[in-house]
């Protein structure tokens, strides 16, 4: 697939199959992460592979925990809304029950932190959907990367002490009738351009 199809025909995957994203595959997807821009050249992006799906469940333990002693409020961002309210209905998995998350961190003192954070999501969405899986960004730990708990973690498994999460993405093979991702044609109707 070329750039240009990879990128047009990128869409969010949400249902994923149990079935896990063979080992070169997902290096495929990391090195589009690692290849990603970055302010300055700093490449201070810290990749979280994730596929210990024990590992997968406590994370979605622990962020449905937090989240559950949140409070919702009007004009809230309608997301983390949503995050809070399921997850004081107790059926809240903010990966999707996907095979593989890739949680993203950064220095937590560096302005592009989350600018360099993103441009690598990007790339490995893109790079997932050229090789046929589904792929979706995911924000929850972003919102709880002061959380102990996770702070606790990921210190566990490399996480320096100037580190923080700024993003993650969730992988696999989707659950879909023809067992593509997502492609339906997106709608843009913002994303204003002006020429000059
Ligand atoms: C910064 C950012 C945060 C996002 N966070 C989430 C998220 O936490 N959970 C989720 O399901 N989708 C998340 N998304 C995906 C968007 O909802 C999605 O990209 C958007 O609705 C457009 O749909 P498309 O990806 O299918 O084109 C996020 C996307 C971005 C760029």
């Amino acid at each position: 697939m070329d750039a240009e199809k990879a990128i047009l025909t990128r869409r969010s995957t949400r249902r994923f199959l149990n079935k896990p994203i063979e080992k070169q595959i997902i290096d495929k997807i990391v090195e589009a992460g690692r290849y990603a821009p970055s302010g300055g050249n700093n490449q201070t992006n810290h990749f979280f592979v994730i596929t210990d799906q024990k590992v997968l469940e406590k994370l979605a333990d622990i962020a449905q925990n937090a989240f559950s002693q949140m409070e919702t409020y009007e004009g809230m961002y309608r997301s983390l809304m949503t995050s809070i309210t399921l997850s004081k209905q107790g059926n809240y998995l903010f990966h999707y029950g996907a095979p593989c998350l890739i949680v993203v961190a950064n220095k937590k003192d560096y302005g592009n932190n989350m600018a360099d954070t993103a441009c690598a999501l990007e790339n490995m969405m893109v790079m997932t959907n050229a090789c046929d899986l589904g792929s979706c960004y995911i924000n929850q730990l972003k919102w709880l990367n002061e959380d102990e708990q996770i702070l606790k973690l990921f210190r566990s498994f490399g996480l320096k002490e100037d580190e923080r999460i700024y993003g993650a993405v969730s992988l696999g093979y989707p659950d879909s009738e023809d067992g593509l991702p997502n492609r339906k044609q997106a709608e843009i109707k913002g994303n204003q351009v002006t020429y000059i």
